[in-house]
């Protein structure tokens, strides 16, 4: 293993044209590697504390680059990754940033890699790795991501049928293409949100019916199945109610006491209940694969209440619940909270901690699926986390030069592997 000697760090630009975190990492060996956060925008609330890029920059110069450089090996990821949580001190990253911790933790696995001369997926997943994983593109999308679109915030095609990872991009930007097309056919004009997918002025109910037809479409053309699933990333959707005794009406039928709050979508609102029988609903009408949030960050038993109803058939996937965090993860097994976990480094921090919670998840039943953020870079890192951990899936947009990025990596490990 070899010493690292030099890690630098900088402010660079992110699809959404703000700053972030990117890391240089430089071995003894002559090792190096380049690595850079990612942002979200419907953030969970559990998540790790990302600082704004200059005030993290300085904070890891001064805590966490003396420890490393001169200090720790390239190739000792669990060693980095404890050195990096040591000289912040905190549990979720508040004092140095996650993002440049993530920077960092990614930077430190490249140089290894490059010092191995071996591809970043081998050096983290070893000669035992698992299948490449089938991308999620998301086709339509609103929400957090884009003003005045859909509520639910992205329509994921799913082309579970491709026989390779390159037929699956090219599927999903097949279907990209079919729903401008449609929406054009419609008289519906549509810019992009944040990951490149559609933004119309439609509801939710139409988004459904055009996701239907264009992955059906595309499914005739290339001869192989594609569904689709959904981000409803509910939290942003969810407005909490008085949990307890509002200390009006006193008596059995006070309706205000307990209220337990909302799930708006514009003027219509849904129970908790109500919720539960729409996204069912869903799932079986359109025969969805994926649903991801479907139910508030902090809402365990609604998670579980549909996983009992469809989770035979669908998965049913912890972003904002789960924030790649172990314990939150735990919590979620033990209640049956789903079957399914969104993988983001930088909810957590390190990438140590991402592959935790994956080899948590994959030990009890629930299928990771690595994924990008809403303001991303050119870094390719989640394409090798993907492969190096057999995950099924990966969420990285359908096109959009950042995004491309990632999936034309996968097509060329795919090439290699
Ligand atoms: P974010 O959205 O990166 O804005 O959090 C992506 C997601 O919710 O999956
Ligand atoms: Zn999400």
């Amino acid at each position: 293993m070899t010493l690292v000697t030099e890690v630098r760090l900088r402010r660079v630009l992110d699809s959404r044209g703000n700053p972030t975190v990117e890391a240089d990492v430089r071995t003894e060996s002559g090792g190096f590697g380049r690595a850079a956060a990612p942002s979200g925008a419907s953030t969970g609330e559990h998540e790790a504390t990302s600082l704004p890029a200059r005030e993290s920059i300085a904070a890891a110069r001064e805590s966490a680059v003396p420890r490393l450089e001169g200090q720790v090996y390239a190739g000792d990821q669990r060693s980095v990754d404890s050195v990096l949580r040591g000289a912040d001190g905190t549990d979720d990253f508040a004092e140095i940033g996650a993002n440049s911790a993530v920077a960092i933790s990614m930077a430190m696995a490249t140089a290894a890699a490059d010092v191995l001369g071996a591809p970043l997926y081998q050096h983290l997943g070893g000669a035992f790795r698992g299948e490449t994983p089938i991308p999620l593109g998301n086709a339509i999308g609103g929400g957090e991501h884009a003003a005045e679109a859909t509520f639910i915030q992205e329509f994921l095609a799913a082309p579970v049928g491709a026989p390779s990872v390159a037929d699956a991009v090219f599927a999903n930007a097949a279907v990209h293409r079919e729903v401008k097309d449609t929406l054009m056919d419609r008289g519906i004009p549509a810019g992009k949100g944040d990951e490149g997918a559609w933004a119309p002025s439609i509801d939710d109910a139409e988004a459904f019916e055009i996701m239907a037809e264009a992955t059906d479409r595309v499914a005739n053309d290339v001869g192989f199945e594609i569904g689709f699933g959904l981000d409803v990333a509910a939290a942003e959707l969810y407005e909490a109610g008085n949990d307890g005794d509002d200390g009006k009406n006193e008596g059995e039928n006070d309706e205000n006491d307990g209220n337990e709050g909302v799930y708006r979508y514009g003027d219509r609102e849904r129970s908790p209940d109500e919720q539960l029988e729409y996204v069912a609903d869903l799932v079986e009408e359109y025969d969805l694969v994926y649903v991801e949030d479907p139910f508030d960050e902090n809402d365990f038993e609604g998670f579980a209440a549909l996983t009992d109803r469809v989770g035979e058939d669908c998965l049913i996937c912890g972003d904002d619940l789960f924030v790649t965090n172990t314990d939150r993860l735990g919590t979620g097994i033990e209640r049956g909270a789903g079957n399914s976990i969104l993988v983001k480094p930088n909810q957590i921090g390190t990438l140590t901690d991402a592959f935790d919670a994956v080899t948590l998840a994959v030990e009890n039943g629930f299928s990771p699926v690595i994924s990008h953020r809403s303001g991303e870079t050119e870094d390719t890192t989640i394409s090798h986390l993907a492969v190096a951990t057999g995950a099924p899936f990966i969420k990285t947009g359908a096109v959009g030069g950042e995004r491309t990025a990632k999936l034309n990596e996968l097509i060329r490990i795919e090439e290699t592997a």
